[in-house]
């Protein structure tokens, strides 16, 4: 998705969820950070989970792990800027082994990322021939790697189902696994160890408790959460697909079970709803700020790379997930 681009309206975007003093120290930052990105031919995407100052002050498109893959693919920008965690600007150099792919804090990471190795892969793969292997991008691209394609939480049941087996070993994260075992029905070889540790601090009790408390209540629950929540809420996606849910769908209130700066973005959004927030911050994502992205730009910093005998077979799958929708 397209996002704001005058300072003007910038302004105004942030003034709904800022204090004045934050927004006084913010607004010099951006204007430097728009001077910076008037003279080079730079993309930045923003990921959802960005804080609102990164999400709207400087993002040229802002989206979910899908959507901005595909934009990763499709820009004719030299150098790609991307606020978000390690993985997914790794998959920006993955589709791009030609451009300069920059990330903020080369430390954001991911719990889902740092459980699993791509020696793990190959031990299942021993352990269970012929069985294709779908990992979720929340990966490293060792892992992309060794793998037959990859899904996000977008479309993570498309892939499964799309693939003529009916057994899967689906990686890396447990709680996505059960979800799409329950839609699809497939036996799924899934990895114990891989959980988000924003979403698996969600409980059902949650869910009942606002329940009880708000009436006209929408909850929506990101797949990364375990079957009990998913089970108990009115919808669960993607970072993306909650808001088209919330554009199409939902009542007065809602109540969104995923960290905690997508409440924060979408409130300017949908000023008519009232957002029940249940603040859980990925401190990954938080490594992000403005001060790094102005460093970022200014010293072209820090440059992702990935050797081409990882990047070649992890391309495979990921432009095989790009190619499904
Ligand atoms: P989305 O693909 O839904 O944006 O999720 C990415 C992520 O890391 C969620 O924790
Ligand atoms: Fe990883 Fe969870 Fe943070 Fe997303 S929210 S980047 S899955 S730790």
């Amino acid at each position: 998705m397209l996002a704001t681009h005058t300072l003007d309206s910038v302004r105004e975007k942030l003034a709904e969820t800022m204090m004045p003093h934050e927004l006084a120290e913010a607004m010099p930052l951006i204007e430097e950070i728009h001077r910076l990105k008037s003279t080079m031919n730079v993309c930045i995407l923003g990921h959802n989970y960005m804080t609102p100052d990164v999400f709207h002050g400087v993002s040229d498109y802002v989206g979910d792990s899908l959507g901005l893959s595909r934009l990763a693919a499709e820009t004719d920008a030299e150098i790609i800027l991307f606020n978000g965690v390690h993985f997914m600007a790794e998959t920006a150099k993955i589709l791009n082994p030609d451009k300069l792919v920059l990330i903020a804090d080369p430390l954001a990471g991911c719990s889902l990322a740092e459980s699993i190795t791509a020696e793990d892969v190959r031990e299942l793969k021993r352990k269970y021939p012929g069985s294709p292997v779908v990992t979720y991008v929340n990966c490293s691209a060792a892992v992309k790697a060794e793998t037959d394609i990859c899904c996000t939480s977008a479309n993570a049941v498309k892939v499964v189902e799309s693939l003529d087996s009916d057994r899967i070993i689906f990686l890396p994260d447990e709680y996505l696994a059960r979800n799409v075992r329950l839609q699809t029905g497939k036996e799924i070889i899934s990895w114990e160890r891989g959980k988000c540790m924003v979403h698996e601090l969600y409980r059902a009790d949650d869910i009942a408790f606002a329940r009880q408390h708000f009436d006209e209540l929408t909850v929506i629950a990101h797949p990364e959460c375990d079957t009990d929540v998913t089970g108990a809420s009115d919808f669960t996606g993607s970072t993306s697909q909650m808001e088209e849910y919330i554009r199409s769908n939902s009542k007065a209130n809602v109540m969104l079970i995923t960290e905690c700066s997508m409440g924060d973005n979408l409130r300017s959004a949908f000023p008519e709803k009232h957002f029940v927030t249940t603040c859980q911050t990925c401190p990954h994502m938080k490594k992000i700020t403005l001060p790094k992205v102005r460093d970022a730009l200014l010293y072209k910093q820090f440059a992702v790379e990935v050797p081409n005998e990882i990047a070649v077979p992890a391309r495979r799958a990921v432009e095989r997930m790009l190619e499904i929708g």
